[in-house]
Parts: structure tokens; sequence; C-alpha cells
């Protein structure tokens, strides 16, 4: 966790710097504007101890039209630091938000493993809003508020040091509070971030799998679970306002000790002759001017302390290492053509090897099956060829060249996947398609759909493919869900595709279709197929069988058959079934 300078640097390097013209634009308004507010409290005194005693009602009038024209000027300024910087801030919680976004997709996909997607969101949505507080009216506010102070004092010097002296004793008093309490507030704030993101991304988890809550219903350990986050965070929350309310109470009764000394100190020295009544109202004007900021200084360091902390959590994120990173890769236009994995180990978690010496390669135009039993590994191959993960040792070839120095978005824009719990967004069936290619035809999308099958079930959809299909595609059976991933794959037209039991929800009937189809899918492409029902990759070239994270057989489904090992078990006991 950095310190409070440290981070306050950094902010200011990375948010406050790049922006720094709207930040002087908001200074320059906000000093005209405070200087504005001097002008009543320096006319009261001219007022009471010249105008009125010689009746100058000229000097009435122009001293009226002084003051005037100053609140003009300070309405006007107020209203432009709001329309120029304030939306202006806004617009950079905006553009840091798409950036923060960007970030996080460019992340590797083992990031995302390790971090809960609720605690993301607010990264993106939430934690940026910080800037308001920096570039916006918080910074500024709080310049302005320190200019106003350091004016008001030295003018309160001149008019009087002594009862400057007994004011600001009381002020001083209050700003050791605040800071102590500012010290104490900053954790607390930025643990605040950190459990509001927790119980967000719980409270997400639980809405999307509402149908096992319900199944097995668990409401009340989800209400159990959700109910200890919020009081975490009531705590959090009381914890904070306590020690603001400490000192927004603490400003309130220093203030009004030293309005009160003053006006004792202050009538002493009228009668005595030491200060005239146009001297001393303008002290307490001026004192309240001085005042004023300190009491703004408690919201607006609040706020500033709050977004150091989001900011610091956003910078964090930033800091993050884009898998996209293409400096010294070499880019990958030509086709590919074939993809070798030579000698490659995998382990998710140090030594505990998941893959062991993987030799296998795909062709274009081939398509190589990886059969095994559960947790055999077959996922694990799949995305080290989708290259979500890298290899632990060995090396992925791609036409003879390491995987590892390719550029990954030219490598990926090659790929096409389908994928065990394949995903669907919220939105039509034809979105769901389209997202991966968004320029593609009618035409082209009307075979990718007749292709899958998928026409099939559309066609009695009311709405055909403009059907809003839920959250995940739940409004649509399993194999509903599949044949629109292979729609999706067909459309994206991959040079690489690799499906992971796309035929595993499919009544037989159904299958026979996909298989149609899929043998369409799979022309002129090199393809790598998982699938728990043997007899949809009878026609593969190539049949894998993995088995503890090693290839225990391989050949063609006939050899297999003939060999009467780890396949035909695996086959007969599935045919028997
Ligand atoms: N993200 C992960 N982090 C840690 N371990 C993992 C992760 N994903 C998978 N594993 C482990 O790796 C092993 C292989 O998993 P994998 O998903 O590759 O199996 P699979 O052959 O696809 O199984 P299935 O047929 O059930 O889909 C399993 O023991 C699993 O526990
Ligand atoms: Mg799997």
């Amino acid at each position: 966790m950095s310190s409070p300078q440290s981070s306050l640097k950094k902010a200011f390097k990375t948010i406050v710097l790049p922006r720094i013209r709207i930040v002087i634009t908001g200074l320059l308004l906000i000093i005209v504007s405070k200087s504005a507010s001097f002008v009543a409290p320096m006319a009261m005194r001219t007022f009471i101890d010249d105008l009125i005693p010689n009746e100058d009602l000229l000097g009435i009038k122009n001293l009226v039209a002084l003051v005037l024209v100053a609140l003009v000027i300070q309405a006007v300024t107020s209203f432009m630091l709001i329309k120029l910087v304030s939306v202006q801030a806004q617009y950079l919680i905006t553009e840091l938000r798409a950036e923060v976004q960007r970030k996080v997709l460019s992340l590797p996909v083992r990031f995302f493993d390790n971090t809960q997607s609720g605690a993301l969101v607010s990264r993106v949505m939430k934690d940026v809003e910080g800037v308001k507080s920096l570039v916006g009216t918080g910074l500024v506010q709080l310049i302005g508020g320190l200019f106003t102070a350091v004016v008001a004092f030295v003018l309160l010097i001149r008019i009087s040091p002594t009862l400057t002296l007994f004011s600001l004793a009381p002020l001083a008093l209050f700003a050791v509070v605040a800071i102590k309490a500012f010290s104490v507030v900053r954790p607390v704030f930025r643990e605040r971030g950190k459990i509001e993101a927790e119980v967000k991304g719980r409270l997400t988890e639980t809405l999307s799998g509402i149908r096992i809550v319900k199944g097995f219903h668990a409401e009340k350990s989800e209400e159990a679970s959700f109910s200890k986050g919020i009081h975490r965070l009531f705590d959090n929350v009381k914890k904070s306002m306590i020690y603001m309310a400490l000192v927004s109470s603490s400003s309130i009764l220093l203030a009004g000790i030293a309005t009160t000394v003053i006006t004792g100190i202050g009538g002493y020295y009228i009668i005595n002759d030491q200060l005239t009544l146009g001297a001393f109202l303008q002290f307490t004007f001026l004192l309240g001017l001085l005042i004023s900021p300190i009491f703004q200084l408690t919201s607006v360091g609040t706020e500033i302390t709050d977004a150091l902390a989001g900011l610091d959590r956003t910078e964090e994120l930033l800091s993050e290492v884009s898998e996209y990173d293409d400096s010294g890769k070499t880019p990958f236009t030509e086709p590919l053509r074939s993809l070798r994995f030579d000698k490659v180990s995998y382990a998710y978690e140090k030594e505990n090897l998941v893959l062991k010496n993987i030799d296998l390669e795909v062709k274009r135009g081939e398509v190589v099956a990886l059969v095994g039993t559960s947790g055999a590994g077959k996922s694990t191959l799949a995305s080290l060829a989708a290259s979500y993960l890298t290899p632990t040792q060995g090396t992925v070839w791609v036409n003879d060249q390491p995987l590892g120095e390719l550029s990954l978005s030219d490598y990926r824009s090659k790929l096409g996947v389908v994928l065990q719990d394949d995903f669907l967004f919220d939105g039509t069936l034809k979105e769901n398609l389209l997202f991966v290619k968004p320029e593609a035809s009618d035409q082209e999308l009307e075979k990718a759909l007749s292709a899958a099958h998928v026409k099939e079930f559309t066609d009695q959809f009311e709405r055909g493919i403009d059907t809003i299909i839920g959250e995940r595609g739940v409004k649509l059976s399993g194999g509903q869900r599949q044949r629109l991933a292979i729609a999706r794959a067909l459309l994206a037209d991959p040079e690489l595709l690799i499906l992971d039991e796309a035929t595993s929800s499919l009544d037989t009937e159904s299958e026979s279709l996909i298989q149609q189809s899929l043998a369409e899918l799979t022309r002129g492409r090199a393809t790598l197929v998982i699938a728990h029902r043997l007899s949809t990759i009878r026609n593969a070239n190539l049949i894998v069988v993995l088995e503890k994270g090693q290839i225990v057989e391989r050949g063609s489904h006939e050899e297999l058959f003939q060999k009467q090992g780890r396949y035909y078990d695996l086959y007969t006991r599935q045919a028997k079934i």
C-alpha cells in the first residue's frame, strides 16, 4: 500500500498533469471568484467608517454598484467553473472508464481466474470517479479555499494582530484534529472500495446463479452472506462517519468559540477606541471568509481522500501487463498452416503438472480430436492452443514459429472457439452472431444459420433471429445454445477452430444434423475438437487419448478401435449406455 504522499504524487503525474489546462482554467476562475468575494467585506468598512458619517450619498451609490458588480462576477465565475471544469471532469471519467475497460479486456485469462468480475466492474465504473475530485472542482476548490484563507489572513493581521491571534488559536487546534482524523479515515476509505466490490461481486454471482440458488433452496445462505457483507460495509461507513462528524462538529465548536471570544475582545477595543466599528465588522466578515474554506476542507478533504484510494486501485489495474503488448513480437499475417505442440507441459499451480510432454500437430484441413476421462487435461490443452495459457515447459509452434513470439492479436484474429460452457450475451440471437463479425452480410448470416441448423428453431420464434435470448442465453435450450455457438464460429470463419464438447447436449437427431454442419465447419481449416460423444469424432484425421495429462494413444478411429486399448474401452463403454 502506498503512502498518501506517493499516491498523491502519482495521481498528480498521471491524472492532473495531462489535464493541467483544465486545472489552471479552474484555478483562474476560482481565484477571480474568490477575489470578488472580498469586495463586500472591504466595502463594509468604508461604508460604516467613512460614507455614513460623511453622509456621502454618491459614495454609497458607487459602493453599491461595485458590490453588485462583484456579486455578478462571483456568480458568473462559479457558473463557468461548473460548466468548464466539472463537465470536463465528467468527460475525463468517461475517458478513463474506457481506458480501464480496454486494459481489463487486454489482460490474460489467468488474471480473470483470480479476480472477481464484480470487483472489476467496480474498478471500471466507480474507482475512476476520483478524477472528479482531482481535476474537477475538488482540487480547485481546495486551492481556491486556501487562496481565500491566505488573503483573509493577511487582511486580518492588518486590521488587528491580537484579534487574529485569538481567532487562530482555536483554528490551529481544529487543524490538528482534522489531520489526525484524516490519517485514520484514509485506510477506512480504501477498505470501503474493496468491501463494496466484494459485496457487489457476490451479489452478481448470486443473481447469475439464481437457478442453482433456488434449486437448492439456498436463498437463506445467500441472504446471510450478503447481509454479512453489507454489515461489514456498514461498520466501515460508520467508522468514517464518526471521524468525519468529529471533524465537522469540532470545527463548528471551535469556530463558534473563536467568534465569541472575538466579539468580547472586539467590543473592548471599540470602546477603548482601538478599533473602529467598520474595521470590527470587516474583521468578522473576513474571519468568515477564513473559516469557511477550512470547513470546506473537511468535505473536500474527505472527497480527495476517497478519490485517491479509488485512483490507487485504478493505477494498480492500469499497471497490469496487457497480453497484447506486441513490442518485439513478429506480425502474423500469413495463413495458419499448422499448430504444433512440442513437449508441452502445463501446471496451474507450481509443480502440479496437468499436462505432461504433449506432442501434437493440427494441420490446416485436418481435424484432431482429443478424448479422455474428465480432468484429463483436454480443456487445458485447448486453452494452450487458444493462447489463454502459456506452456510451463515446451513450445507451441505456429507455422514453425513459436506462438510466444507472434503478435497475439494477429494470432487471435485467426482463432474461433466454441467452448464447453459457451457464452452468449443478453441481446438478440442476431447480435450474438454479429459480435464476431459486425460487418457480415445478410447472406453470410443466413448461410451460417442454416449450416448450423439454427434456422430450424428460430423459424418457430415469433421474432426469428431478433428474439432476445436472455442473460447467458437462458431462454434457449442447451442444444440450441450450442448450435448458435457453432453458427457464430461459422460466421467468424476462423483459420484455427477449437471446439470443446460442442456436441454434448444434443439429441441423436440434432447430433447428426450438427455432424453434417461440423463437417462443413471444419473444412479448409485446422480444427482441434474435444468431444465426449465419441461418435461425433469418428471421421477425425487423428484421435488422441489423454489420460492424467499424458497422451496414451493416438491414431484413427479404426486403428484405435482395433487396438482394443483405452479408446476402445471408452468407446464401447459409451456405446452401451
Ligand atoms: N483454472 C484452473 N486453475 C487450477 N487448476 C485447474 C484450472 N482449470 C483446470 N484445472 C485442473 O486441471 C486439470 C485438468 O482440467 P481440464 O479442465 O483440462 O480437464 P478436462 O479434460 O477438460 O475435463 P472435462 O472432460 O471434465 O472437461 C483438473 O485436475 C483441474 O482441476
Ligand atoms: Mg473440459
